[in-house]
Formats: structure tokens, C-alpha cells, sequence
């Protein structure tokens, strides 16, 4: 095990660095893209595959052991099931991850198995193919739906789900969801709604004790030990279900105190806080030819701007301008 050192001024061990790849997407989700579109990254902007190796290589060699690549939707990035391989084959680095809308899932599970990922986050709003394309844009139920199905069989563990909560969107499908912990071994994850960019979703948001009572009319739900592995989620498991319930409450009680993540954004940026725009440029200098140990001051300086915690729930808050889907989720 490497050493840590990336810890921060709040004695936060930051080991976990979530690496989006592209900022670009195939859905268009009515809480990420505001519907008039924003401007795309262009390819020189982006953060070449060996660039991110580098990159990840240098922050394994400072602690970091678990990676989790997000988007955008990765699976749109060409070459990336053997960017993914080589990820995987880095020295020390324990656990690599990847988030996905899940539509391109069905057709390239075997390249994700092959590259050595096991742990898959399908981000699904809605189980009712109209409703997904009223909320993405894209009509793809049916095809994230299989490719759930298809991991499932094929061994993926833990398949976690993330639901984005949105009132009187999917308030009346949360009990499906939790259904489905029943009889899958899913890890359903409640996530409230973050009020993040200039999205179309204004409501009020639904916290977690409400989106608890809305499930528990399923049955007892068991609240499950917190373990050192954990990440955000509060986790809860119906009696006798193959599979776990998980809320993330970004709102209602934040788990700054206990965040251990740092980002990479696909133009080549570090940020020490997803809801903070206080971020290290690493493009720039690794472009210029700098040497490891230069980009690794550069680590260190974005390990001491995370912030403390994040002020969404306060009236003055500021909220950054930067978008969900570029910044990753
Ligand atoms: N609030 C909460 N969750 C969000 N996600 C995207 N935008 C938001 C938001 N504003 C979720 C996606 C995905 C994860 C990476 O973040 O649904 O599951
Ligand atoms: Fe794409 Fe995910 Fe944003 Fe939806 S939430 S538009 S799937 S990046």
C-alpha cells in the first residue's frame, strides 16, 4: 500500500478520484443538460486516454487506490473498453469502477468484463419507456433495461442503480424500485436532487426521510452497519431481499465530513469539490512538458482547496456554474 498523501486540511484522506472522460452524452436528462444545449468540449480540449493514465498512475503513487470513471456518458468516448483494460492493469490501484446511462451497456458487457471492471452504477430515473424519454430525450428504456438484466446474469456485483428523486416525476415509482431490491441482488440508490446548473427541474426536492416513508410501506426496512468501504449512501435492506436500498443525501444531511473524492474532468482539471469551483489545471502543465514531480505539487495544492463542505442548503448559497455533465456527477 502506498502511503497517503493526499490528505487535506480537515484530515480527509482523499483516495478516491472520479475521472470523467468526455463531456459529451447520448441522453439528455432534463436535471444535467439544460434543454438549449450548452457548448461541447473540443477534441483538443480533452484529455487524451494517455494523458489520464499518467495522471491516474501519479495519484496512485500518492494514495489513491480506487478510481471510478464517469462522464458525460463514457461509452460514448471512442477506445474506451482498452483505455479501461489499461486502467485496470495500474500497479496498486484496487478497485475501478464505472458509471453509465446504460445504453450502450446490453452490446459491450463482455469488454467491460474483459477489462477487468466488476462494478457498474446504471444511472435509471423511471422504469416506463414514455416517462424515460421525457426525461432523457432519447427513447432507450428498453435498452438500458436489458443491459441491467444481461449484468445481472453475467456476474456484475454490485449492480447499483441510481434514482435522481424528482418530485412528481418518479415520486410514484419509488415503490417499483424498491421492489426490485427484493427479488435482484441491485443496490437501489435514492439520490436527491441536487439544484446544480441551469437545468429544467425547479421543484421542490424530495428528501431522504420522505423518500423513506414512501418506501417503507413495502415492509421493515433494516438499517444496514457502515462500513469502512462505504461510499455516500446510507444503506437499508428489506428482510429477506437478494439486494440493498441506499439513500444519498447530498441535501438533507451532506457527507462532506466523510468525502474522501477528488475529480478529474475530461478538459484535464482537478476539483476538490463537485459543488465548488475552486479547481487545479493539470492540462496545461502536463502539456508543457513538466516533470512528475511538478504535477504532484499540483495535487497537493487541489488537496488543500477542498472545501470543508458545501453550502447548497443555505439561502445565500453559491451555487457553481459548471455543469453536471461535465463535471461528472
Ligand atoms: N442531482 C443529483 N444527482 C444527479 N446526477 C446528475 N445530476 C444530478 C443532480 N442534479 C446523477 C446521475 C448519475 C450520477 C453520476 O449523478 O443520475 O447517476
Ligand atoms: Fe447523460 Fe448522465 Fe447527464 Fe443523463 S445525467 S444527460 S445520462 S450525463
Amino acid at each position: 500500500m502506498t502511503e497517503p498523501q493526499l490528505i487535506d486540511q480537515y484530515k480527509r484522506n482523499l483516495n478516491y478520484l472520479r475521472v470523467s472522460i468526455t463531456d459529451r452524452c447520448n441522453l439528455r436528462c432534463m436535471y444535467c443538460v439544460p434543454r438549449d444545449q450548452i457548448p461541447k468540449l473540443s477534441h483538443k480540449d480533452i484529455l487524451r486516454y494517455e494523458e489520464i493514465l499518467r495522471i491516474v498512475r501519479l495519484g496512485v503513487s500518492m494514495g489513491i487506490s480506487k478510481v471510478r470513471i464517469t462522464g458525460g456518458e463514457p461509452l460514448v468516448r471512442k477506445g474506451v473498453y482498452h483505455f479501461l483494460e489499461e486502467l485496470s492493469a495500474i500497479d496498486g490501484l484496487q478497485d475501478v469502477s464505472l458509471t453509465t446511462n446504460g445504453v450502450f451497456l446490453k452490446n459491450n458487457l463482455k469488454k467491460i468484463w474483459s477489462a477487468g471492471i466488476r462494478r457498474i452504477n446504471v444511472s435509471l430515473d423511471t422504469l416506463k419507456r414514455p416517462k424515460f424519454a421525457n426525461i432523457t430525450g432519447v427513447d432507450r428504456f428498453d435498452q438500458v433495461w436489458e443491459g441491467i438484466l444481461d449484468a445481472e446474469c453475467m456476474g456484475f456485483s454490485p449492480l447499483k442503480i441510481n434514482v435522481v428523486v424528482l418530485r412528481d416525476i418518479n415520486t410514484d415509482e419509488l415503490v417499483e424500485f424498491a421492489r426490485l431490491s427484493l427479488t435482484h441482488p441491485f443496490h437501489i440508490r435514492f439520490i436527491e436532487h441536487m439544484p446544480i446548473g441551469k437545468s429544467s427541474v425547479s421543484e421542490r426536492p424530495v428528501l431522504a426521510p420522505e423518500i423513506k416513508r414512501i418506501i417503507s410501506r413495502l415492509g421493515d426496512l433494516k438499517p444496514l452497519p457502515r462500513t469502512s468501504r462505504d461510499g455516500p449512501a446510507e444503506r437499508y435492506r428489506f428482510s429477506g431481499a437478494a439486494g440493498e436500498i441506499g439513500l444519498i443525501r447530498p441535501l438533507s444531511q451532506h457527507f462532506c465530513e466523510r468525502c474522501n473524492r477528488l475529480r478529474l474532468t475530461a478538459s484535464g482539471q482537478l476539483r476538490p469539490c463537485l459543488l465548488s469551483d475552486q479547481i487545479e489545471d493539470l492540462k496545461t502543465p502536463l502539456r508543457k512538458g513538466l516533470l512528475d514531480k511538478d504535477l504532484r505539487e499540483i495535487f497537493l495544492k487541489a488537496v488543500q482547496h477542498k472545501p470543508s463542505q458545501h453550502h447548497l442548503v443555505e439561502d445565500d448559497r453559491e451555487e457553481p456554474c459548471s455543469q453536471m455533465c461535465a463535471i461528472g456527477g
